[in-house]
């Protein structure tokens, strides 16, 4: 079949990467793509947030199969559009896709189904959102409601803190996105994610992980998109992930679908974990960036069937295949970021790597220049490794970046170290 997959980032290079492992894949595109994709598939490049456009890509070039990576997509609702035209797409329609859209959407969903999560409140006017949080105190967690890249959730240690990011955020600092804001208690305790997959009714496990989303070892400085992941992540048992699973997800795929939205696609749980006992932090409406680099090395070529399954309704007749493997990916990112970064520094030494199923260098931001790789983004590139231990695949990345030749790229030396 002919797939096209939306997207250019790491997380668009590890479903490229674990699709053509799949024999059912004959054709692959992916737009637009980046410079490590374009070694492995071919790259399209037409706007992938309108509709329109990627259902006229998708007729043209006789694609059966769309897969969408990022939100904006979803959000645009180009999954809609894509079904409507009668071609199969995994990734949920706008209205499921809000679980990740709207904050305030998704505690309402958690109150309507029974779900734990963080006590909340939402205001517009920005006075009596302060006098909410002069009542509760500090700590306490101030979001804008809608999609902010990340950058929309302060965790205020101080009332100073919150009362600023209250101001931020309804005074237009994320535009539309904050024209609401979302109050919520402070969770203590340890964050992993919990993926699975949902046509709508079944749902699927397919995988735990943990991010870092700190630049510094040991956690510290500015967050980031995410500095590296492993999978699986310890703290999210089968005990803990089958509470996960009873009290928070199959209420809220239940519920999705009671008001004739049913989520079909990969649910992202954001899970807070204290004492085992599993509060939904967040949702998300797509695969982690970078937790789906480790996800696909473990999932391989299976990922394809999955993600067919997921999209046709035949969820209830998969299983995974699980191999009792572990997974890292660590993050090199251009020094300077998350502030700002300077583009095109030179990247050597990847044609000397080896890439197999247990070694693999996802590229997140580059762009091919004459003969030569260049850092074209924040993130850039994500090194993968499996192994029988966590210990092992640490090993093997960390060996690969050893032999990446780029003076201007940054990355931690301690990924996994809360599990190793
Ligand atoms: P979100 O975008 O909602 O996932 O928030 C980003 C990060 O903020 C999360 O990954 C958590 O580390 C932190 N966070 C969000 N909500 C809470 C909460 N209620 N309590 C503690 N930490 C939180
Ligand atoms: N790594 C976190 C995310 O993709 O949202």
């Amino acid at each position: 079949m002919n797939i096209l997959i939306l997207g250019g980032g790491g997380r668009e290079h590890a479903l490229a990467w674990a699709v053509l492992q799949n024999p059912k894949c004959d054709r692959l595109i992916v737009a637009p793509g980046n410079a490590g994709i374009d070694m492995i598939a071919e790259c399209a490049d037409f706007d992938i947030e309108d509709g329109e456009a990627v259902v006229g890509f998708a007729v043209e070039e006789s694609v059966d199969f769309v897969i969408i990576g990022p939100e904006a997509p979803l959000a645009a609702g180009v999954s809609d559009a894509l079904a409507a035209a009668g071609i199969l797409v995994f990734g949920p329609s706008a209205a499921a896709a809000r679980l990740e859209a709207s904050k305030a959407f998704t505690k309402e969903i958690c109150d309507a189904c029974g779900a734990p999560t963080a006590a909340w409140a939402r205001f517009t006017d920005a006075d009596a959102a302060r006098a909410y949080v002069e009542a509760q105190g500090a700590p306490i967690v101030i979001k804008a409601d809608g999609l902010a890249a990340g950058k929309g959730v302060v965790v205020a240690e101080t009332l100073e803190q919150a009362l600023a990011a209250i101001d931020d955020i309804l005074g237009g600092a994320f535009g539309a996105a904050g024209a609401e804001v979302v109050i919520e208690e402070f969770m203590a305790g340890e964050e992993a994610s919990f993926f699975v997959l949902s046509d709508g009714e079944t749902v699927l496990p397919i995988g735990t992980a943990q991010d870092h989303k700190r630049i510094g070892d040991g956690d510290t400085g500015p967050n980031t998109g995410g500095m590296g992941a492993y999978s699986p992540a310890p703290i999210l048992s089968d005990e803990v992930a089958e509470r996960a699973l009873a009290q928070i997800v199959r209420p809220t795929i239940a519920e999705m679908a009671r008001r004739g939205t049913p989520y079909r696609g990969v649910l992202y749980a954001g899970l807070m974990i204290e004492n085992g006992e599993p509060r939904l932090v967040e949702y998300n409406a797509r695969f982690g960036d970078p937790e789906c680099q480790v996800l696909m090395m473990r999932l391989g070529g299976q990922a394809l069937d999955l993600m067919l399954a997921c999209a046709e309704g035949r969820l209830a007749e998969m299983a995974v295949n699980w191999a009792d493997d572990h997974a890292m990916t660590v993050v090199m990112a251009a020094k300077g970021y998350p502030g700002s970064y300077a583009k095109g520094s030179v990247i050597g030494g990847l044609d000397r790597l080896r890439e197999d199923s247990h070694h693999m260098v996802f590229h997140a931001g580059t762009k091919a220049v004459g003969g030569t790789i260049r850092a074209n983004g924040g993130r850039v590139l994500n090194v993968t490794a499996r192994g029988a231990t966590l210990a092992e695949a640490h090993a093997r990345a960390y060996g690969m970046i050893d032999r990446i030749d780029w003076p201007e790229g940054v990355y931690r030396r301690d990924i996994g170290w809360r599990a190793l």
